[in-house]
């Protein structure tokens, strides 16, 4: 069987089938069009080793000679009478290929493999996008006589290059996606999610480079898993020198137990190759999300909307005339969407209780929301509302009315005697794999949805729960997809309404949830010091337009810390900006800079969404650079950050990456103004330079090399510059 060749955007994805089994043979640089007889990589054989070349497979196994992590696990009681209660048959699969089916134009392959013996067949789909991510999942069928337990399916790709360093990512509430960095050494590296969702912790970014490879320098290839459930990432790197990155569903017990006919989809691995370090694998991922036809309109008409969220101006304190007043100020300001936060439905006065009654507070709401969508709408806004649809209290109406739709580990409710999980905020999980719980939950969002003008949710989910159970067995793999299937079926009746992906901030920010939502919640620390390494990374994968960052108040509620205004909104222009303040207590002058942010944002977001983002590589660890050049190259915008105290007494000249060369630029500072008359509050010289107040303009390859010397800014200060062409 002739090889297929997958080339795009730089990137080559060559297959081979001469082994009887589908191998990945190259996935990194683009080879151009001539490929050689394949023949020449047949590997030499080491003595104490198979007789055969060992072959690791698109599904490394054991029967072709993988001594790492196969690919499939599980096993079949027998099909015969005598034996039909025991386990452990077809441990071993032998899979290979059936057929192979080049589609897209030559950017894609179906490929199925099975054995026969085994009763189990696997079709996989490769695509390699026009912006060079690879997307791979298979989808394992029971084509035996009895029952197949599945153990695990993993999508891998090999790690052919001379990859020798791994980054990653991990956090917490309050400070999610902080890299780490390691030597990729032989033995298996795991990073296991078992929170029933994302996780804060969980790794947007598996990324393994050649050495010292950085923001804009050395070979990268990056995986990132498209699941909200459950979850394990890995490098294997065997005695024998292969190594493969690889993701699979980390499922329960006897969770997936295939009948005869029934199959199983694996979520999908997103994978990137760079040459130009990870600026080149962001660029791949910003490529792909926004050649998706749902994804977030930037461009014409309906650009990203200034938003208002209520929970860090008034919490639970929910009464109409605050919140009009609260409203009425952000329209003025130039405010385009208000979210009504937690704390407008039956029961809620504080996170003990309510959850799952999605019905409007009459004690607190008498008249509904309808008063304030309307002076919302009135003023031009749009509304969103914050709801938490998985979840319920056991003070509220509906677990009272149905113990049986709480999630758990017991076959029976609590109410009968069954065991419930640890509360975690007071609240556990509906359900969904119930089809009433799922019923009624859709049926309440639908309602909300259809007799209020909402044009926006912001759908939270704000535990972890490592015993999801449905009747009595493991079901986070089926509340997952129950949770897809919810966010499908509302989107469908109600195509305009936008939704976000909040779960206690950034704890389920994966591709899997963002095919069916519009933006995430980065964090809930609207810190701008935090938020500047929680976006840098953030946004390694997602483009701005899709992470929320607002503008919280001058003393941050997470941490305590205060920062200059100007530094606040030089760092949540960088996403989809807003504000998440009690802008009654801002002072005027507040007020003023805030009316001139979002007027910059706005003017801006045009860019800042569609263009491509710079890292820049700076020897002086707490300086920051990084940007968004549009594509033809005629503007960039530019952050100059002190993340703390600098080493050295002058950051010197920082080069500015990714304009063109050939071009002439004039560089402008737009925050801070002078007119704020802050500069003295960030910058910390003597003299400053020259260029400063009046501009200055060099080529974009000046730029870049020789670069500007910036002020020097005062730690946990900011600068934001705009370049744009004169020639
Ligand atoms: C979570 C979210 C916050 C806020 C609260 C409301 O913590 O991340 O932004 O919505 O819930 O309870």
């Amino acid at each position: 069987m002739d090889p297929l060749h997958l080339r795009s955007a730089g990137t080559s994805v060559l297959l081979a089938f001469d082994s009887g089994e589908a191998e990945i043979v190259h996935w990194g640089a683009d080879l151009g069009a001539s490929i050689p007889d394949l023949g020449l990589l047949s590997p030499p054989i080491p003595h104490s080793s198979y007789d055969v070349p060992a072959v690791g497979g698109l599904l490394p196994q054991a029967s072709s000679g993988w001594l790492g992590r196969p690919a499939l696990r599980g096993h079949r009681t027998a099909a015969d009478q005598a034996q039909s209660s025991v386990p452990g048959f077809a441990f071993s699969p032998a899979l290979r290929v059936v057929s192979v089916e080049a589609t897209l134009d030559g950017r894609g392959a179906r490929i199925v493999q099975a054995d026969a013996d085994a009763g189990l067949s696997v079709a996989s789909e490769l695509v390699l996008h026009e912006g060079g991510l690879l997307e791979i999942a298979h989808e394992l069928t029971n084509t035996g006589a009895g029952p197949y337990q599945l153990d695990e399916l993993a999508a891998v790709v090999p790690l052919l290059g001379d990859a020798t360093e791994l980054l990653d990512l991990t956090g917490r509430w309050c400070r999610e996606n902080h890299p780490q960095r390691q030597a990729v050494r032989q033995g298996t590296w795991v990073r296991s999610g078992r929170h029933g969702r994302t996780g804060h912790d969980s790794s947007l970014l598996v990324a393994a480079g050649t050495a010292g490879f950085s923001n804009r320098t050395g070979r990268v290839w990056a995986v990132h898993f498209g699941w909200s459930g459950n979850h394990e990432q890995y490098l294997d790197s065997l005695a024998d020198g292969r190594r493969t990155l690889g993701a699979a569903e980390l499922l329960g017990s006897g969770e997936v137990v295939l009948g005869p006919g029934e199959s199983y989809r694996t979520p999908v691995l997103y994978a990137a190759y760079s040459g130009r370090g990870l600026d080149g694998v962001t660029d791949a991922f910003y490529r792909w999300f926004r050649a998706r036809p749902h994804h977030v309109d930037t461009v014409s008409g309906r650009e990203r909307p200034v938003v208002l969220n209520t929970w860090e101006a008034v919490y639970f304190d929910h009464r109409l005339e605050p919140l009009e007043e609260l409203a009425a100020l952000a329209a003025d300001l130039g405010v385009e969407r208000f979210v009504l936060d937690d704390g407008w439905f039956r029961g809620r006065r504080d996170d003990h209780a309510g959850l799952g009654d999605w019905y409007v507070d009459e004690t607190v709401w008498p008249d509904g929301l309808t008063p304030l969508i309307d002076k919302v709408t009135a003023l031009g806004m749009e509304f969103g509302l914050w709801v938490e649809p998985e979840m319920v209290n056991l003070d509220s109406d509906v677990a009272r009315t149905h113990p049986e739709w709480i999630a758990g580990p017991s076959a029976s409710s609590h109410k009968d005697g069954g065991r419930l999980p640890l509360e975690w905020r007071h609240q556990q999980v509906i359900d969904l794999v119930n089809p009433d719980a799922w019923q009624y939950v859709y049926s309440r969002l639908d309602a909300l949805l259809t007799e209020n003008n909402i044009a926006y949710l912001k759908w939270d989910q704000n535990r972890d729960l490592a015993e999801y159970g449905h009747a009595g067995r493991p079901s986070v793999h089926e509340q997952t997809l129950a949770f897809y299937r919810l966010l499908d079926a509302l989107r469908a009746a109600h195509p305009g309404v936008e939704i976000e992906s909040c779960a206690s901030g950034g704890a389920r920010v994966d591709l899997g949830v963002l095919q069916r939502t519009d933006r995430v919640w980065a964090s809930d620390c609207n810190d701008a010091l935090e938020r500047q390494t929680i976006q840098r990374w953030t946004e390694a994968v997602l483009p701005p337009e899709l992470v929320g960052a607002h503008i919280g108040p001058t003393h941050s509620h997470t941490t305590g810390r205060v920062h200059d205004l100007s530094f606040r909104a030089i760092t949540a222009l960088f996403g989809h900006f807003g504000l998440e303040w009690d802008i009654r207590q801002a002072t005027p002058a507040e007020r003023e800079t805030l009316r001139r942010a979002i007027a910059l944002y706005k003017r801006h977001r045009g860019l800042i969404h569609s263009g491509e983002r710079v890292v820049a590589d700076l020897g002086e660890p707490k300086l920051a650079l990084q940007g968004v050049v549009a594509h033809d190259r005629g503007e960039g915008l530019f952050a100059a950050v002190a993340l703390g105290t600098l080493a050295a007494e002058a950051p010197g000249r920082v080069g500015l990456p990714g304009l063109d060369p050939e071009r002439e630029y004039r560089v402008e500072v737009l925050l801070p103004t002078p007119a704020d008359g802050d500069w003295s509050d960030t910058f910390a010289d003597v003299s400053r330079p020259g260029w400063l107040a009046a501009g200055a303009t060099a080529s974009g390859r000046f730029l870049a090399e020789v670069g500007l010397p910036l002020p020097i800014l005062r730690p946990e200060h900011a600068i934001l510059l705009h370049a744009t062409t004169v020639r």
